[in-house]
């Protein structure tokens, strides 16, 4: 993040402080309940959301050299994410041209110049390309030229990966993050690395755990005596860049600041800076790290939801002391979601289901919740790719 706008958040929460307040919305938020339960609205979600316009798949340095690759199935398409032989990035649907098997099963690996089918042994090179059909002439005559993986439109910027899970359109970085370019480049998570990552599955809608993320309101009393002691739960600031935004909080001793010369306070070790970037990506700066939490809906189960969490450092760590350190601030962050947010969230989804009500209310006090569900009806409204 710019300094400038370091600067001027700590100003505004030290305002909030002052006069007791906080960001809000102009009206408390009404909102359907069906948008969690309607397996209609749950069918366009996953065609405009999770097929059409490009997804956050992680961090360019995972992919550091020629041959490294990452994979991802959560989106209900198998995608290969690849560093190509000049550096250039790669993605493909992970399908063999053959009979359709994955090409690449782990998740990740390293220097992979040549891959085989595990099937009939194809084998394709970083470029996507059909490299050799084994036994071919067996086979027959084909056009092995035609026969490449089916790439997928791709992009990184800022150290950050995107992916279209379709093929279509090229992938716009700067169009995705609408106006936060600049203060996410100001991080240079292009050398960050990409620590360690976890995933879990929960019985609730995928876009609760975005919701989750979004307010504090629940600190004093979901997580009185876990994140509570640390964070003000009474200020945040809240900022709409398009279909995104940026919400931040900070530790409790923030009125440090106030004795402090402007340029001279160390901001960014204060906040956590949770970044919603449309439709299911929690990015969250933490105070010397962050964090990324995508959410996926299971392809058939409205109310089932897969999460993939990652956590960036800003380097690879050196020795067993910053591992210890990093480990720490991973299970701290897993404990406190899988123990108290989670499965409140799964009894939230089970209410909704129990037709106890039509709607749900976001206050004035959830401004970024409200902004992220107007996003979505936004993005539901124009019924095509946003992105
Ligand atoms: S399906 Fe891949 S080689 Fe047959
Ligand atoms: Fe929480």
């Amino acid at each position: 993040m710019l300094k400038a706008q370091q600067i001027e958040i700590s100003e505004r929460l030290l305002r909030y402080k002052e006069t007791n307040t906080q960001a809000m919305a102009d009206a408390p938020f009404v909102n359907p309940v069906s948008i969690y339960t309607d397996p209609a609205h749950f069918a366009r979600e996953r065609e405009l959301f999770f097929r059409q316009i490009p997804l956050f798949m992680g961090l360019s340095s995972r992919l550091a050299k020629p041959g490294d690759f990452i994979t991802n199935n959560f989106t209900g398409q198998p995608i290969l994410i690849m560093r190509g032989e000049k550096g250039e990035l790669n993605a493909f649907l992970n399908v063999c041209r053959h009979r359709g098997a994955r090409v690449l099963e782990e998740e990740c690996g390293r220097g992979k110049r040549r891959f085989t089918c595990p099937y009939h042994g194809w084998v394709y090179d970083t470029s996507g390309k059909l490299a050799e059909i084994p036994h071919s002439e067996r086979v027959g005559a084909l056009d092995k030229a035609a026969l490449g993986l089916t790439r997928l439109p791709a992009a990184e910027k800022y150290g950050l990966i995107f992916v279209r899970p379709t093929p279509g359109a090229p992938v716009d970085v700067d169009a995705l993050l609408g106006g936060l370019g600049p203060e996410i480049g100001a991080f240079g998570f292009e050398k960050y690395a990409h620590y360690r990552s976890a995933s879990m599955s929960y019985n609730f809608n995928w876009k609760i755990v975005q919701d989750t993320f979004l307010e504090t309101y629940h600190l004093p009393v979901l997580h009185r005596t876990t994140v509570n002691p640390l964070i003000d739960w009474s200020v945040s600031t809240f900022d709409p860049y398009d279909y995104n935004l940026r919400f931040a909080i900070t530790r409790k001793d923030f009125e440090q600041w106030r004795d402090q010369p402007p340029a001279e306070r160390n901001v960014l070790s204060q906040l956590a800076i949770v970044y919603l970037l449309f439709p299911n990506l929690t990015f969250i700066w933490q105070g010397d790290h962050a964090e990324a939490w995508c959410a996926y809906p299971d392809a058939n189960h409205i109310d089932r939801t897969n999460i993939e969490f990652m956590l960036f450092a800003p380097e690879p760590p050196a020795n067993d002391s910053v591992r210890r350190h990093w480990d720490r601030n991973f299970d701290i962050a897993i404990a406190t979601v899988e123990k108290e947010d989670f499965p409140m969230s799964e009894k939230l989804n089970a209410g909704f289901f129990s037709g106890a009500q039509k709607e749900v209310v976001y206050g004035r006090n959830e401004p970024a919740l409200i902004h992220y569900h107007e996003s979505l009806r936004r993005a539901m409204r124009a019924n095509k790719p946003i992105f």
